[in-house]
């Protein structure tokens, strides 16, 4: 999730480019730029880490040009560098971007034989507008139509002539794009906050829609390149508000933004046509050392991700019929578990830095294991101990509340389920189509989800005042209610416990008393018969059940008052839908108790402590 600005007027670019850069800050990044034309010169300052350092670069030269382009990354390809830091420039094309180029790969090939002075993707979609003007295009402009037409994936892009300092150049699709339209100048920015102390009047691009932005006049163009009227919307937000994109909360923002962040995760990695799964990063370890060679495999996280490796196993060991044991870093580091060079660990972590987690990476590594990671911060202190990382691409994830990092990690763990089984040779070609089709409709489905928030919030309503939860479940979704209750207990307060809904007659159903609400996971599986015995049990002992269940799962209407219901789909890809309502019902009851949603009271987004 990168940030972009550019402006053009009668002011130097600058400064402007500063103070917008800085309001988009709160997202998380790793390095920022800046390109000024100036008097027929281009002036490219780049800097890893924070804003200031790029501030500092520049020192008291602060270029007079008044047009320029800015960026703060949040790496996605390449690690946190001066050289991968945007914007990137080949011969007269000037660029920076948001957004992931599926195709890099191919095009890196076609276009400049695999030479690129950076690790990033971005620097290909230079190469590629620079390539159509050396094979003449007619304009600038036809000459990026006509790039952008070759490009895969998703971009946000700002781009310069360096031979003409008289317009910015915008395209869109699939990353955000805003034009902000002031008097004798004009803005781009990748994000509202950017833009609110110049002017309130923007104008959205739509996905392949591009915009021409001069001193005082702005073209759209759609995917032809016709030119287009667009509706100019009036920003009320304060600059708070701003920040969180109209949410209350970075919470609330964080939970609207899983069918993308599950898009992007995804993207790249189930090819279509092709109906297979490419995690490159694990071709070149298994090629090193077949997967058959290791005798153990380990999933060790903590908090969210540890409940994600839980809910792994259960997809590694049905769908890849490979034996694995999860257990919390904590516990992992100090049982002395058995680790040598027949040993497959895979850890998981959203930060990269929690001190746990890490010390079992480094701990493991000294025994000789293998090591893999999930993880969402590119090139953080984890990926950079293990072998090999898979990367969720959820973007920053601001509330301490671990939410989209979640439903990423388990969309990355059952790619890894399936691409096991395809390796070991327990699956066929029809098994994997039809996971990879599922796969492809889940972030819609996922909004279908989101669009009944407020069910979700009418149920919190009336269950605002109880102090105690609990959450219910079996199979696979046992994870899902131990993260369910952690999100509630995280942000709220409240005590809650999940529970496999199996073990609740073994003590726990003691603590049932009339009303108290235990939420049920029981969507259509192969144990949700036995789901609905454990809810008549509780039901019994006068529990108030909020069960989740499959659509047209019509049992539910009777046994239930309060049913979420989620979209039917492959039994191994539910759990992401389930997480959901949790997730949602969890905000709703902290926001009704009017606790500290984002930075709840105790708690750490990272724990680099143990
Ligand atoms: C989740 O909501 C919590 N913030 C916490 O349990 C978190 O998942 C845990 O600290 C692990 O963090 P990591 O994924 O960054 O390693």
């Amino acid at each position: 999730m990168c940030g972009i600005v550019g402006y053009i007027g009668r002011q130097p670019a600058a400064p402007i480019i500063f103070d917008s850069l800085k309001k988009l800050e709160y997202r998380g990044y790793d390095s920022a730029g800046m390109a000024i034309l100036q008097q027929g010169d281009l002036i490219i300052h780049r800097a890893e880490g924070k804003l200031s350092q790029l501030i500092d670069k520049v020192g008291d030269q602060i270029p007079s040009g008044t047009i320029g382009i800015g960026h703060t990354r949040w790496a996605t390809h390449g690690k946190p560098s001066e050289a991968n830091a945007h914007p990137h420039r080949v011969g007269r094309v000037v660029l920076v971007h948001n957004g992931i180029v599926e195709n890099y790969h191919s095009l890196k090939i076609k276009l400049n034989g695999g030479r690129l002075l950076s690790e990033t993707d971005t620097e290909i979609i230079c190469h590629a507008i620079q390539y159509e003007l050396e094979r003449g295009a007619s304009s600038f402009l036809q000459a990026i139509r006509s790039a952008l037409h070759t490009i895969e994936g998703t971009y946000a892009l700002a781009i310069l002539d360096a031979n003409d300092p008289t317009r910015i150049y915008a395209a869109k699709r699939g990353s955000p794009m805003v034009v902000g339209l002031g008097k004798g100048e004009n803005f781009i920015a990748s994000d509202i906050p950017a833009l609110l102390s110049h002017t309130r009047q923007v104008v959205f691009l739509e996905d392949d829609e591009m915009a021409v932005v001069s001193v005082d006049k702005i073209s759209f163009l759609d995917d032809a390149g016709r030119e287009i009227q667009k509706e100019v919307r009036s920003i009320e937000w304060s600059p708070q508000m701003a920040e969180k994109g109209g949410f209350k909360h970075f919470m609330e923002k964080e939970i609207s933004e899983q069918p993308r962040a599950v898009e992007d995760t995804l993207r790249g990695r189930i090819l279509k046509g092709s109906q297979t799964l490419d995690l490159h990063p694990l071709n070149e370890i298994f090629q090193r050392k077949d997967f058959s060679t290791f005798n153990r495999f380990y999933l060790v996280a903590c908090g969210t991700s540890w409940h994600s490796a839980m809910a792994g196993r259960y997809l590694i060991e049905a769908i890849a019929r490979v034996p694995v044991a999860v257990d919390t870093a904590s516990e992992f580091r100090y049982r002395e578990p058995f680790v040598d060079n027949k040993t497959l660990m895979l850890v998981i972590s959203q930060s990269g830095e929690t001190a746990d987690t890490l010390a079992c990476v480094q701990e493991a590594k000294k025994r000789g294991a293998t090591i893999l990671s999930i993880c969402n911060v590119i090139e953080s202190s984890i990926p950079r101990q293990c072998h090999a990382t898979l990367y969720t691409h959820a973007g920053p994830e601001i509330g301490v509340a671990s939410t989209k990092a979640f439903t990423t990690q388990l969309t990355v763990l059952l790619m890894l389920a399936l691409y096991l089984g395809e390796k070991n040779g327990k699956l066929d070609r029809a098994y994997i189509q039809k996971a990879v089709d599922a796969l492809s409709k889940l972030p819609h489905k996922m909004q279908e989800v989101l669009q009944k928030k407020d069910q979700v919030l009418a149920i919190a309503q009336r269950f605002k005042e109880f102090q105690d939860f609990y959450y219910i479940a079996r199979g696979v979704h046992y994870p899902i209610a131990l993260e369910g209750a952690l999100k509630l207990k995280e942000i709220s307060y409240i005590h809650a416990e999940g529970y496999s809904a199996g073990e609740m007659k073994h003590g726990p159903i003691a603590l049932i008393e009339p009303g108290t609400p235990v939420v049920a996971l029981a969507p259509k599986d192969r144990v949700c018969e036995k789901m609905i015995s454990n809810i008549e049990e509780v039901q019994a002992r006068g529990a108030s059940v909020i069960a989740v269940a499959t659509e047209g799962d019509l049992r539910f209407e009777k046994l239930c008052q309060d049913v979420l219901y989620v979209p039917e789909t492959l039994w191994y890809i539910t759990p992401i839908l389930v997480s959901l309502p949790l997730q949602l019902l969890a905000y709703y009851l902290a926001d009704l108790k009017g606790t500290d949603v984002d930075q709840p009271r105790n708690l750490a987004k990272s724990v680099t402590v143990e």
